[in-house]
């Protein structure tokens, strides 16, 4: 019986980390699966031995207005291409990452099916994307919504004005968390830590031991939820048996 149960919620957490390990979230432009893509281009290049985005996603990430969302990075003036290179990468990670289960959440939106929420991000890789953006304009904080679509791409809207980065944004934090409304979470950890999601990388994907560590560190929580829950059932069970 103790057996049955022991095997049975290690086979059922298994299953569920395998899943959540190397998956492709539901949303507008991500493949069904995770997979090798030889052609990926220029700074998706990281992820092609195993990846969510296509070749034709890959590309279209680097172009401005691009068929993917139509979004405008130039809503205030051009956006220097210092700045856009983070954006670039950004959507490269968003697109490419088979490695964001543990913070993918179902949405309401007609667009997608799910997003991500609180990914933790490495302190490095938000501080360079706030340096080299911080002497850009923008009118808006939450990038996600408020925007004037009516000429079909994305402007600055009637009650806003541009202001600088700074103003908006006063440090790197408020940047990475608000810009796309919490899909990231800013964390003071390094990227030699394992402990935080890498926007830029090269070589083997390190997001995946990152993810492995957070899944399991979170599934423990639930096991022995399950296990607290079950066990006086069980325990009553035994002794009425004996
Ligand atoms: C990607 O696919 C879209 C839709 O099929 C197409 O309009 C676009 O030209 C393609 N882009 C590239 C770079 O091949």
């Amino acid at each position: 019986m103790w057996l049955l149960l022991a095997s049975l919620l290690a086979f059922s957490s298994g299953a569920l980390s395998q899943d959540k390990l190397n998956t492709c979230m539901d949303a507008k432009h991500h493949k069904a699966y995770p997979g090798p893509e030889g052609q990926l281009y220029l700074q998706c290049v990281p992820w092609r031995e195993n990846a969510c985005c296509t070749a034709n996603t890959s590309t279209e990430a680097h172009s401005d207005n691009s068929y993917l969302y139509n979004f405008n990075w130039n809503h205030c003036g051009v956006m220097s291409t210092k700045c856009k290179k983070h954006f670039i990468q950004d959507t490269c990670f968003y697109e490419c990452s088979p490695h964001l289960g543990p913070w993918t959440q179902p949405v309401d939106q007609s667009w997608r099916k799910e997003r991500i929420l609180d990914v933790p991000l490495c302190k490095e890789d938000c501080h360079s994307w706030w340096e080299d953006c911080k002497d850009d304009f923008t009118c808006k904080t939450d990038w996600h919504k408020g925007w004037d679509w009516s000429s079909g791409i994305n402007r600055c809207p009637a009650n806003s004005k541009c202001r600088k980065w700074t103003e908006v944004y006063p440090d790197p934090k408020s940047m990475c968390e608000q810009i796309w409304s919490n899909s990231y979470l800013y964390t003071t950890h390094s990227k030699t830590s394992g402990r935080c999601m890498q926007l830029w990388f090269s070589g083997p994907n390190p997001n995946k031991k990152v993810a492995e560590y957070y899944l399991n560190n979170a599934q423990q929580h639930q096991s022995f939820a399950l296990t607290a829950l079950l066990l006086p059932a069980f325990a009553s069970f035994s002794v009425m048996m004996y």
